[in-house]
């Protein structure tokens, strides 16, 4: 099924890029890799499907050539990738020398592919060394970042064409110490609140640390969601305005507005580090860009039975993808001018992550996913549709290049453009790589 638009209908210099992230795609039994929170998280019963765990991935750690002539072939212009922290560092503090030649000659061969690289420093492998003293619920985690961050981007800042702190700071807080499904599988409500400080905190101080090394182009990547309530009724509007709050305002108010929403600082309040109004200012550092993923809505009810926040989660009617989410261009279109309207004004805007996960198999070496043709075509329409609303939108990265290890989904939720047989790391790319391709290059 065609894409239903080209490069031709967004404006002059607007880029496309296909995402991935280290610890979905490297293989982290790889190259002296440390071990990080999800090993541990993967490895405790019940918390992946399968039991399955990121040590072998894609084996991209070796077969990244291959993979970025993939990027290539789709006619992509950018590719967003991530640097594990624990291949970094794999005690937290002491530089692993494999781990940075590797990012470096991963960052040669982006370039030489003519290929914009897109960096995400932290996309979530925390060293087991810091979950040790607390994770990101330890202000001292933060701190720690700027240790990344500065090895990081001394050894290949210099090619980054953008850089981004944290992706999705909601799920290293709130999804990972609140309701447990990501690692470190914790529910504490004070772990949560601090978590939602120091991720922010951690921005700031890596903002801080990159503007030192004369770093540009920085920015932090937000995973947002449209919320609607499942009925008018006041205590479904103010369960749609809570969760509103926790999973989009708290991070928006705090980068753009140095405060935390009201209405929820109210009941976090007791949970949060004493004295955090001193590090608004860090928080609120000036950004060069926002990337905004997106995936679809939330529909929420009151769920008057539980503690605050009190809001339990409705399944919509919409068509769902294989993830049990339903496609909803439209909330990309309203989160989009939301932003814009609300919060950014003219700052450069990127689509980091957009896709859908869809049960694809191979068939005489084909890959027949013509919904995931219709998905992208339905959320560029909604990206365009922003565009023409004034939203100073510069680019769409579809999620994700391969398919690869879903977090607790394991291996069987599949995003990619391209498919992989986890058990040969054959690479066949699905129908919908070539029909975007045709679309970029035509
Ligand atoms: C996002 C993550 C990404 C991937 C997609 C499906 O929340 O950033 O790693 O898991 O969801």
């Amino acid at each position: 099924m065609p894409i239903k638009y080209s490069r031709k209908d967004f404006p002059e210099g607007f880029k496309f890029g296909a995402a991935t992230a280290a610890y979905q795609i490297e293989g982290s039994e790889n190259g002296n890799c440390g071990t990080c929170h999800w090993d541990t998280f993967s490895t405790t019963p019940g918390n992946v499907n399968n039991g399955e765990n990121g040590s072998i991935a894609c084996d991209h750690f070796h077969r990244f050539e291959e993979d970025l002539d993939l990027v290539k072939a789709g006619g992509f212009d950018s590719y967003r990738f991530s640097t594990s922290w624990a291949r970094v560092m794999p005690d937290g503090k002491t530089i692993n020398k494999d781990g940075l030649d590797y990012y470096d000659r991963l960052a040669d061969a982006i370039c030489e592919r003519n290929l914009l690289p897109n960096l995400t420093l932290y996309h979530w492998e925390l060293p087991s060394a810091l979950a040790d003293i607390g994770g990101w619920a330890n202000r001292e985690t933060a701190k720690r970042f700027v240790d990344h961050t500065n090895a990081v981007i001394k050894c290949i800042g210099d090619r980054m064409d953008a850089v981004a702190t944290i992706n999705e700071p909601w799920c290293v807080a709130w999804l990972s110490y609140f309701l447990g499904h990501h690692a470190p599988g914790l529910r504490d409500i004070r772990a949560a609140a601090r978590a939602m400080h120091h991720v922010l905190l951690a921005h700031g101080l890596s903002i801080d640390a990159m503007r030192s090394l004369g770093t540009s182009n920085i920015g932090i990547v937000l995973n947002l969601t449209e919320v609607q309530q499942a009925s008018d009724t006041q205590s479904d509007v103010s369960a749609k305005d809570r969760l509103d709050g926790i999973h989009n305002r708290w991070f928006l108010d705090a980068i753009f507005k140095a405060e935390y929403p009201d209405d929820i600082l109210k009941d976090l309040i007791h949970f949060m580090p004493t004295n955090l109004e001193d590090d608004m200012t860090l928080i609120s550092s000036s950004i060069d860009w926002i990337g905004i993923n997106y995936y679809t809505r939330t529909i929420v009810a009151e769920d008057a039975n539980e503690p605050w926040p009190s809001i339990k989660e409705i399944k919509g009617p919409l068509q769902q993808t294989q993830m049990g989410w339903e496609i909803y261009p439209d909330g990309l279109k309203s989160s989009l001018v939301r932003v814009s309207r609300e919060y950014t004004g003219e700052l450069p805007m990127l689509v980091t992550e957009n896709g859908m996960a869809w049960k694809d198999t191979v068939l005489n070496e084909k890959v027949f996913d013509p919904i995931r043709a219709d998905y992208i075509s339905s959320h560029l329409s909604a990206a365009k549709a922003a565009i023409d609303q004034g939203v100073n939108l510069k680019g769409f990265f579809y999620w994700s290049l391969l398919d690869n290890f879903e977090w607790a989904f394991g291996y069987e939720k599949r995003f990619g453009l391209v498919h992989v047989d986890f058990e040969t790391q054959k690479r066949t790319p699905k129908a919908s790589f070539h029909d975007l391709a045709l679309a970029l290059t035509s």
